[in-house]
């Protein structure tokens, strides 16, 4: 043994961490490093644990606004009673016909538009949304009788900061509109996000989408729209850009892109 050398030293790399004062580098780094996987480790647990309530919750989120749009919806209800009413069913865009190949209570249509199976993408793109499922699950309200009653047919768009995700309801006769709404958006509160504004919303009811020639007229825009009041909605004041995302994405979510060859069968009764 040397001169130099502790007979007591700690020999071991665990023995000399154990042996350092607890506020020497190597035991303060080891605290952090512990620190911090215990707390991802918690953020992963609940993360993954709290995933079927928040798709529980996105679910609601999803039939409340159905509810909501089409006029059903009051207040303290059963959420999920009320919506067994409603008949989801998948809808092939091109055809304008309902498929069974898909189940409409699971079928995620947001999801199959980044599928190059089940989409397509779009050149002419007024909505700013990039790729379009071929298919959308929308939701038919019969009356006692069978007949349908209404259409709630789900739309989305760019606005000026985000895309808008909603949902119209239309009359039986696929043409005049009973309500507008849309349940997820990143507008400006105040500006943009008066979309939400039950004010604004109500102006949508009872407006038509298109002449008796067939032309798509609905217009949203501060001047007064050529085909008259039928098919006019302000636009929102201070959110004109909001407003245009808005008119686009109707237009283009009701038109020949969109649910045309639906909302034909439907006028026939050809479904
Ligand atoms: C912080 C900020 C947020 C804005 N948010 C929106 C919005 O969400 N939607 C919108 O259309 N315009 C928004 N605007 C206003 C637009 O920049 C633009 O001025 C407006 O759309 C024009 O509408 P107007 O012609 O009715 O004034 C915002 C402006 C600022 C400064």
């Amino acid at each position: 043994m040397s001169d130099t050398q502790t007979p007591d030293q700690p020999k071991g790399a665990i023995a000399r961490f154990l042996a350092a004062p607890p506020d020497s580098v190597g035991k303060t780094i080891f605290v952090a490093v512990a620190l911090c996987l215990f707390a991802s480790m918690i953020v992963s647990v609940a993360a993954v644990s709290l995933r079927p309530v928040q798709e529980a919750n996105k679910l609601r989120d999803k039939q409340l606004n159905v509810l909501q749009v089409s006029g059903v919806y009051e207040p303290g209800m059963n959420v999920a009673e009320t919506f067994a009413a409603f008949e989801p069913k998948v809808l092939e865009l091109a055809t304008g016909e309902f498929t069974d190949e898909f189940d409409a209570t699971t079928f995620d249509d947001l999801a199959a538009a980044s599928d190059p199976e089940l989409s397509v993408a779009l050149g002419n793109d007024p909505a700013g949304i990039g790729r379009k499922a071929k298919y959308r699950v929308v939701y038919l309200l019969k009356d006692d009788a069978g007949a349908i009653d209404k259409v709630i047919l789900p739309v989305h768009g760019y606005g000026l900061w985000s895309t808008l995700y909603g949902f119209i309801a239309l009359e039986e006769n696929g043409n005049d509109i009973f309500g507008l709404q849309f349940y997820q958006h990143g507008e400006t509160p105040g500006l943009g996000a008066e979309v939400d504004n039950p004010r604004w919303k109500s102006l949508w009811s009872g407006k038509k989408l298109r002449d008796e020639n067939g032309e798509m007229q609905i217009n949203v825009s501060k001047a007064q729209s050529p085909a008259g009041p039928d098919y006019h909605i302000d636009a929102l004041a201070g959110a004109t850009l909001t407003s245009v995302g808005v008119d686009n994405l109707v237009k283009f979510w009701l038109g020949d892109e969109g649910y045309a060859a639906f909302l034909a069968k439907l006028k026939t009764g050809d479904l």
